[in-house]
């Protein structure tokens, strides 16, 4: 939630930073502002509410100029999105401007506090009242800004990503993390911040990534300093990202979501490159063969995740239950931080997470290796926080995923589960030969059937067309495909704004049944052998009481094509991993009904990519 970035050196900052936001856009997108220091060392700050394309109508005329600044994107947490509430913000005295990412939890307190002090405040954000206590601390001290942003973060509880800027100094930018994405980009002699490598990824490759409780003190023509909050200096690496630019451009297409519902074939070829060797098919994950026998003692393996991530993880359920006969838990992280959670240490925990960055699924992993347990993380993002505090981990490399609602991250993270699945399978000795290599072989024609299932675009289209004035969707599914229908249903109300409710096929008598009528279509999804029947039963039950039936089918399955009222054929691949293909047809369906109402695909409002607040 919330994009930062920042830039010093010696070309002009505004474009740099303007670029940055568009590509952290992603991460909100109610409001925008910038920040510069321009030659007579004037602190100009500039922000609207809207889109990034609406600052850059504003600054038309203003005072641009600068080599040093910060900008953000917001996505609102306290106070509404407005003028006022975006960010930078000054301080009182606007000698001092921040933005920031993140939650400050005892605001209430410290603004009260300033006020007595005689502050006031313009804004109703947490924000703000950090500007302040920075100013305020400064004068008190008499200290550097550095040291008085040090001395302010040591009063605060909550999450951060902040950077500072003061009136009169163009050589020094400030910024600090705690539980919020911060790096810092390395340029000859210029310095970058973003919430995101990728953002930035256009002037650097190289990478610092800023650990929780450390302060970057960026300046001039000087090698870059990160202390601590206790102001002892902390060592740093340098990562190097690599990552191309073209990734994070839409590539012809109208939409990211488009884009990256058309990449999943390619995306899966490199999730899979160098795990599952087309000559033997055997699955190697570095991950599951490092620590051997954290999985082959594990009593239980539990999922801690979210939103599309935590649609994944059910499916990772079944595939470890099946195959490593492992008894699983799926968790909402959210829930699973707060529920004072059993952990043992013979537990093994898996974070599934997109961005790596996700508060929540952050907050459970600490909470599992407190009690000892081992983490295991399924990320996308290279160098992610989620990434880095795990104990080892497998990367679903699917590329930057901007679109907001989640497409090749889903796959690419069923995919890997499914490789895991089948190599702690093995070392436990619990997965049968020929089921092993059926699987590993599908894996590799899974990009294959990917595009085969991606050739049926306009007739999806189409039908699409048919339903984009319903109010209301149903979609359904047994075993592996429930999951599936969650993400459906998901994928449908995050851009279309439709209700759309996934559920168990067999549940719907228990309840949901009462909603069907014409008016309701229901999208079932029929791809699993081992459930056939029982899912024919099903769509008797909707058709009896005069429901309209959309199947997702294995091709060739005439039963259901008799019965359904439109169908989807795709491939047939082992039940185990039909869920990867069957999402196809319900991301395409959800995404051209958002276009057909005319919604904003890429930025549907109120959501945001990353969720780094709790
Ligand atoms: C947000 C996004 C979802 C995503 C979820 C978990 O809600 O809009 O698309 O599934 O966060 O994110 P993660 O990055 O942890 O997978």
């Amino acid at each position: 939630m919330c994009g930062i970035v920042g830039y010093m050196g010696d070309r002009k900052a505004c474009p740099i930073l303007i670029k940055g936001l568009h590509r952290l856009e992603y991460r909100g997108y109610d409001s925008a502002g910038v920040a510069m220091v321009n030659a007579d060392g004037n602190l100009n700050v500039f922000k609207c509410r809207g889109k990034v394309d609406d600052l850059e109508e504003y600054l038309k005329g203003k005072d641009d100029s600068g080599t040093i600044g910060i900008a953000h994107t917001r996505w609102a947490t306290h106070g509404v999105p407005d003028n006022v509430n975006a960010h930078p913000h000054y301080s009182e005295s606007e000698n001092i401007a921040l933005i920031h990412n993140g939650i400050i939890e005892n605001y209430r307190v410290l603004k009260d506090a300033l006020i007595q002090k005689g502050f006031n405040f313009k804004s109703e954000t947490d924000s703000e009242v950090l500007c302040n206590l920075i100013e305020y601390i400064r004068n008190e001290e008499k200290c550097e800004l550095a040291e008085a942003v040090r001395l302010a973060l040591n009063k605060v509880v909550g999450a951060y990503a902040i950077a500072v800027l003061e009136k009169g100094n163009n050589d020094q930018i400030v910024a600090a993390r705690q539980s919020s994405p911060m790096c810092i980009g390395l340029g000859e002699d210029e310095f970058f911040i973003s919430s995101d490598a990728a953002s930035i990824i256009d002037y650097t490759n190289e990478f610092v990534y800023v650990n929780d409780g450390e302060i970057a003190i960026l300046r001039r023509h000087e090698p870059l300093k990160i202390i601590n909050l206790e102001n002892k200096d902390a060592e740093f690496n340098i990562t190097n990202l690599d990552l191309s630019i073209s990734q994070l451009e839409k590539g012809g297409y109208p939409h990211f979501m488009l884009k990256e519902i058309f990449e999943q074939p390619d995306t899966l070829v490199d999730c899979i490159r160098g795990r599952v060797s087309p000559e033997t098919a055997q699955v190697i994950l570095s991950g599951v063969l490092d620590n051997r026998e954290k999985f082959i003692a594990a009593k239980r393996i539990i999922f801690v995740s979210c939103g599309t991530s935590w649609h994944a993880s059910l499916i990772g359920e079944h595939l470890i239950e099946d195959l490593c006969r492992i008894p699983v838990e799926v968790e909402y992280a959210s829930e699973f931080r707060y529920r004072n959670p059993i952990i043992h240490s013979d537990d093994v925990v898996i974070a599934v997470s997109q961005s790596g960055e996700t508060a929540d699924t952050l907050a459970a992993i600490r909470i599992a290796k407190e009690a000892g347990a081992f983490v295991y993380g399924i990320c996308n993002v290279v160098g992610s926080s989620i990434a880095r505090e795990t104990h080892s981990g497998s990367y679903i490399h699917v590329g930057p995923e901007i679109g907001v609602a989640s497409t090749k991250a889903f796959t690419g993270q069923v995919t890997v589960m499914a490789m895991l699945a089948l190599a702690i399978g093995k070392e436990r000795g619990t997965i049968d030969q020929d089921v092993y290599e059926k699987i590993a072989k599908d894996l590799l024609v899974l990009p294959e059937k990917m595009t085969e299932v991606l050739r049926q675009d306009s007739n999806i289209s189409d039908l699409a067309k048919t339903f984009t004035y319903a109010h209301n969707f149903m979609y359904l599914g047994r075993g592996y495909n429930y999951a599936v229908a969650l993400e459906g249903a998901l994928k449908l109300k995050e851009i279309s704004y439709i209700h759309a409710e996934g559920l168990p096929a067999a549940e719907m008598k228990h309840g949901p049944i009462a909603l069907i009528d014409i008016e309701l279509p229901v999208v079932v999804i029929a791809t699993s052998e081992k459930t056939h029947e029982k899912t024919i039963s099903n769509i008797q039950e909707i058709k009896a009481r005069g429901g309209r039936i959309i199947a997702i089918i294995r091709e060739g399955d005439t039963q259901i094509k008799k019965l359904a009222d439109w169908v989807i054929e795709i491939p047939a691949l082992c039940d185990y991993l039909m869920p990867v293909i069957a999402v196809i047809p319900l991301q395409l369906l959800a995404y051209y009904v958002a276009v057909y109402k005319g919604r904003n695909v890429d930025q549907p409002r109120n959501l945001a990519k990353s969720v780094t607040v709790e």
